[in-house]
């Protein structure tokens, strides 16, 4: 499984990237403003910046509804570096977006993915990634793990390319419960991905290998 960063803070993204495991970024508009980035020139720098940081895959979201606009958002978003992934809303107009893009070698993320009937037309129309929200869909008292495990399921049986890119992440345990259901990717924050790391025996048990450790110093 692929681990993403879902953050436009480039210190975080810096941090992930440094510990050697980080394979992509994604963003989203919520995540862009949060970072205070204003403008077009603005948007298209810090994506700049991001892809000079990784070498990876870099979602970079249309913030408009319509394929046209969508069109000429994602053509100016894929050429700033070869690795811009265009993130697709999954809607009527998104679907033709991402048909055409897939008709034309740009590769796509379609985002807002709660259903596998959504997932199944993503695909259907050349998607490189669908990205369900696992986190919304519990929020509303839903199964966002049964998601991916549908997903998984569906996309193996019809031989789909589209790879299982899954958001929305809360914490270290849906990053293990995705792995379990053969994502191919996920999206998380770092407190998420750092939260992998924490166990209280290895904490007790480092402490005591170093205090031994004086013993023969
Ligand atoms: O980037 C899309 C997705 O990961 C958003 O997550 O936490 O806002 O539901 P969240």
């Amino acid at each position: 499984m692929k681990f993403f960063i879902d953050t436009a803070n480039l210190a975080q993204i810096k941090e992930a990237n440094d510990l050697g495991i980080l394979d992509g970024v994604t963003t989203n508009p919520s995540l862009m403003a949060k970072e205070g980035i204003k403008g077009n020139d603005a948007v298209m720098q810090h994506y700049k910046d991001i892809c000079n940081i990784v070498d990876g895959d870099i979602s970079a979201e249309v913030v408009s509804t319509d394929f046209e606009t969508m069109i000429e958002e994602g053509k100016k978003f894929a050429a700033i570096h070869k690795n811009i992934v265009v993130k697709v809303p999954i809607i009527k107009e998104g679907i033709k977006a991402i048909k055409w893009f897939s008709d034309n070698g740009i590769r796509t993320n379609c985002t807002l993915i709660f259903s596998a009937g959504q997932a199944i037309l993503a695909a259907k129309a050349g998607a490189t990634y669908v990205s369900p929200f696992l986190g919304r869909l519990d929020d509303i008292g839903s199964d966002g793990m049964e998601l991916v495990h549908q997903l998984r399921q569906i996309f193996d049986m019809q031989g789909y390319k589209t790879e299982i890119l899954a958001a929305s992440i809360r914490s270290p345990l849906h990053i293990i419960k995705c792995a379990e259901a053969g994502a191919d990717v996920c999206t998380c924050p770092l407190d998420s991905i750092l939260g992998l790391l924490k166990h209280p025996l290895t904490d007790s048990g480092l402490a005591k290998f170093l205090e031994d450790a004086k013993k023969f110093a």
